[in-house]
């Protein structure tokens, strides 16, 4: 009976030290200079649109989608667009996997993310087959403020930022296609500058 509680208590052990790598795995380099509360292991989120300037409805902000981005033969292009102005939900479900994105639609298709290099891009996703293997760009970064505040959701960074997200829309009418652009650009030809709104874009994990 002794051996037997002896040998429970070093198999609850022997558990605890192997699962203690996983839970600690530091993020990737995707992830530097974002602090102690980056990851980038997430299995099942959406992205919301969080006003950073203006109140705010909820804590939770505006849903957001893959929006439509054009299509070639064999492959089609998404951008992060609101629901309310791109009313299609095609891809429910993201992951996040070591600093890349994959969106999952519910007949079992797979987009992923293209790359972001700089001001002025839309942050895109592409869905062809073969998969491609997407960039590691992201980060998800939970709020660490020892005076609380924020909304209690981890943000999204790209490119180590979190801070450089707008919502702009593609063009000056009511309706018009309204979608995530880095570090919007006055020139911009593919959205209206002018009516960009800064927001954060946060991570709401599915309980
Ligand atoms: C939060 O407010 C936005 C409008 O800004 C709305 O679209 C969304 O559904 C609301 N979310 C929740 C969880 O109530
Ligand atoms: C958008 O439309 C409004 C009203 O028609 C106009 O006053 C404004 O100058 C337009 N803005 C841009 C950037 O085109
Ligand atoms: C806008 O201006 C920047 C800086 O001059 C330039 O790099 C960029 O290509 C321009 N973008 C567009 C859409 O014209
Ligand atoms: C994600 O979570 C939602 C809500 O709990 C669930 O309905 C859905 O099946 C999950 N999707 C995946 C791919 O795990």
């Amino acid at each position: 009976m002794f051996a037997s509680t002896l040998v429970g208590l070093l198999l609850s052990s022997m558990t605890l030290v192997s699962a203690a790598p996983s839970a600690k795995r530091a993020p990737g380099p995707w992830c530097s200079n974002l602090g102690a509360g980056a990851f980038d292991i997430v299995t099942n989120f959406t992205l919301a649109a969080f006003n950073v300037d203006q109140p705010n409805a909820n804590n939770t902000g505006i849903p957001l989608v893959l929006g439509q981005a054009g299509a070639i033969d064999g492959a089609e292009f998404k951008i992060l667009s609101t629901f309310a102005s791109f009313p299609f939900n095609d891809y429910p479900s993201l992951s996040m996997q070591a600093g890349a994105i994959f969106a999952h639609s519910p007949s079992g298709n797979t987009a992923v993310n293209s790359d972001v290099t700089g001001a002025g891009e839309k942050p895109g996703f592409i869905q062809t087959t073969p998969e491609p293997q997407p960039p590691q760009i992201y980060c998800a970064v939970a709020s660490t403020d020892p005076h609380g505040g924020g909304t209690g959701f981890p943000v999204l960074a790209v490119l180590g930022d979190t801070d450089s997200f707008s919502l702009c829309p593609a063009g000056n009418f009511t309706g018009a296609q309204t979608s995530v652009v880095y570090k919007p650009e006055v020139n911009a030809t593919s959205y209206i500058f002018d009516q960009c709104v800064p927001v954060h874009l946060q991570i709401i994990e599915a309980q």
